[in-house]
């Protein structure tokens, strides 16, 4: 797979990209600054010495992959998905963004235009297949290739070919396991509950994600 990330200089886009890289994929960190992406990618390799299919580049470099992930702090999302909107016709984004705001110790969730941020990219890409995925991974685990990761990840989308890709992308991560969560419109409940799940991090001082049970036979 072909993978570009949007703000991949951030600790998500590190540890996905990462991730995937590991898992054989071809990723491109993108940034405003190819320079600094480039930085990121040298940092990346030389805490990870092995073969990794990993560069640096321009976020419209990495918007030319064939599946872009949008990695951006939540209030960046839409500003930087509409600079690119040409690059990303056609294409499959996938919005990992969880509009929230720290409220004492607590996490809590915003409402974005269109009731999420995946759902706000779509209407801001119309030509393009937007899928939601991987709000309640922590980065910090994800960017560890000695960490054993072992999580599920709910994937929505409105388009059935953006589910079947990120879900692809999902399970070639070893030790997560991507669920069909429906419509886009489920976007809105997913990234809204990661604010719950960051506060029983917080109280607990634990990276935790999210593991659903009765699913055995999946
Ligand atoms: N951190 C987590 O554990 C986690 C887990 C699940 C989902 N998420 C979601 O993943 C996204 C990224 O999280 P993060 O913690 O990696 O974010 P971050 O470090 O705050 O930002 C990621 C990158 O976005 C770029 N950026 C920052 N401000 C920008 C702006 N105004 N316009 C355009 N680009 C900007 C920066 O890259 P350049 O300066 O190189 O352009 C930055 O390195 C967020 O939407 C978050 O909700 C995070």
């Amino acid at each position: 797979m072909d993978v570009g990330i949007l703000g991949g200089t951030g600790p998500l886009g590190r540890g996905l990209g990462l991730r995937l890289a590991a898992a054989g994929a071809s990723v491109t960190i993108g940034s405003r600054d190819a320079a600094r992406a480039g930085e990121v990618v040298t940092s990346l390799r030389d805490a990870w010495p092995r073969q990794l299919a990993i560069s640096g580049a321009a976020n419209e470099d990495a918007a030319a992959r064939d599946i872009v992930v949008v990695a951006t702090p939540w209030d960046a999302v839409v500003p930087t998905v509409r600079g690119l909107a040409a690059r990303l016709e056609g294409k499959v984004v996938v919005s990992v963004a969880n509009a929230l705001v720290k409220q004492g110790r607590e996490m809590h969730a915003l409402v974005p235009p269109r009731g999420s941020m995946a759902g706000a990219i779509q209407a801001e890409l119309p030509a393009a297949l937007v899928a939601a995925a991987g709000h309640h991974l922590p980065a910090s685990a994800l960017e560890d290739l000695d960490q054993a990761l072992g999580a599920d990840v709910l994937v929505c989308s409105d388009h059935p070919d953006a589910t079947a890709a990120t879900m692809a992308l999902i399970a070639s991560i070893a030790g997560l396991r991507p669920l069909d969560a429906g419509s886009l419109a489920q976007a809105a409940a997913i990234e809204a509950f990661t604010a719950v799940l960051v506060t029983v991090n917080i109280r607990y001082k634990a990276h935790s994600s999210l593991g659903l049970t009765g699913l055995g036979h999946v």
